[in-house]
């Protein structure tokens, strides 16, 4: 895979893949633009280079219809306003209008193209679509981490028809922390891992067992585990037909001598509501009615002492409903113990960046991914289609 310093860009037209796919609010106001500022070296070094920009993304899942809710042009000012510079938006990715744009630019102008998932042949990677794109450009840069496990036109198939292809310093750097987290870690290396279900984390959870020296468990997803102990956890939320795979995950995991730790205690209550009553109650005695909703002090603290010595730590989903108050504690208790610890820490998913962010502590970790699905399909040990197509690109050359 080329690095974008690897291609000679001056005065180039450069198409940039990015994923500007960020939250808005119902005024469509950017609500966090981490996603925005983190590839500023990709496009500032390209502006540098007196190339002409053109930036491409999606936005949210318009299912190739026009959402003007998901028009990229929300995003257009703040750009500008980083960029210090005026960032035009064309009514659409691809097409004579756009070619009339491109072919308008002066060197160091800056044209961001409309959502490229108005056009639906996008997510089928399109040939056609994706050699319209190619078309408008010299050199192809991918710096879209957080869609590359996508196999779409944008990311995949373009490489194909773009004169040179290249990966963007986001890319680089999101690839760089992972290698050095998961294939060449410092250790004891401990995965903490969250969120609501098994069966969306079973296969990371299967490809860890090969690396990691403990696991940590949290959110609902623990709830499977501790049923497969013969704990009852009330009206939790349990994974039934998973039961019996996570108790084999635990069995697997010990005949490696991996330290694998489920929550000892828990915050419950009797329905998710910030409302509800709550107590934090002994994992074995959590009422039938009742349901866990976050991991207890008593488990805070144990989770706290396994990363005590770490020197590798991967997390990866919330350890509670963390959106709610009542029930954030946990996850808020997780955040500070990563950040106080001397590991390097890698934080990749969308909620849990939102609870470090919440906590206030986002300089205090090493890296902060912009991907969620992308950085759960490196977990799992595959590679990013996009990685592998900017890989089959310099081949072809
Ligand atoms: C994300 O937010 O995870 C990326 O932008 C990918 O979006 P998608 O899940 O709609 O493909």
């Amino acid at each position: 895979m080329k690095s974008i310093k690897d291609i000679d860009i001056t005065g180039k037209n450069v198409l940039v893949r990015v994923d500007f796919n960020v939250p808005l609010d119902e005024h469509r106001n950017i609500m966090d633009d981490i996603r925005i500022r983190s590839v500023l070296p990709t496009l500032q070094y390209i502006l540098d280079n007196n190339a002409k920009l053109l930036i491409a993304s999606h936005m949210g899942r318009p299912a190739g219809k026009v959402v003007p809710e998901l028009s990229l042009s929300h995003v257009a000012k703040r750009l500008g306003r980083f960029l210090e510079k005026e960032v035009k938006v064309a009514k659409d990715c691809i097409g004579p209008d756009v070619k009339a744009l491109v072919s308008g630019m002066k060197n160091g102008a800056v044209l961001l193209l409309e959502n490229l998932r108005f056009h639906s042949e996008e997510q089928k990677n399109d040939e056609d679509f994706a050699k319209a794109l190619a078309s408008l450009c010299d050199v192809y840069i991918n710096d879209a981490f957080a869609v590359s496990h996508r196999i779409h036109a944008s990311v995949a198939a373009i490489t194909k028809y773009a004169p040179v292809s290249g990966a963007g310093f986001l890319l680089q750097t999101e690839l760089n922390y992972f290698k050095k987290a998961m294939n060449e870690p410092l250790r004891p290396l401990v995965a903490i891992v969250g969120g609501a279900k098994v069966s969306s984390k079973l296969r990371a959870l299967e490809n860890m067992l090969q690396c990691v020296d403990k696991f940590i468990i949290g959110g609902a997803m623990a709830n499977t585990f501790l049923k497969s102990t013969g704990c009852n956890v009330g009206k939790s939320k349990v994974e039934d037909d998973l039961v019996e795979i996570a108790g084999a995950v635990m069995k697997k995991a010990a005949e490696k001598g991996i330290k694998f730790y489920i929550p000892v205690d828990a915050v419950v209550a009797p329905q998710v509501d910030p409302k509800a009553e709550t107590k934090i109650v002994p994992i074995k005695e959590i009422p039938p009615d009742w349901m866990v909703l976050d991991i207890g002090p008593s488990t805070s603290l144990l989770y706290s002492e396994v990363l005590y010595d770490a020197k590798t730590v991967v997390w990866n989903g919330p350890l509670g409903v963390f959106e709610m108050d009542a029930f954030s504690r946990g996850t808020t208790a997780m955040v500070h113990s990563v950040a106080n610890s001397y590991a390097l820490t890698i934080v990749g998913g969308g909620d849990t960046d939102v609870a470090i962010h919440k906590a206030g502590e986002t300089d205090r970790i090493t890296y902060i991914s912009t991907g969620g699905g992308a950085f759960l399909y490196l977990l799992e040990g595959r590679d990013l289609p996009a990685v592998i197509a900017l890989d089959e690109a310099d081949c072809s050359v």
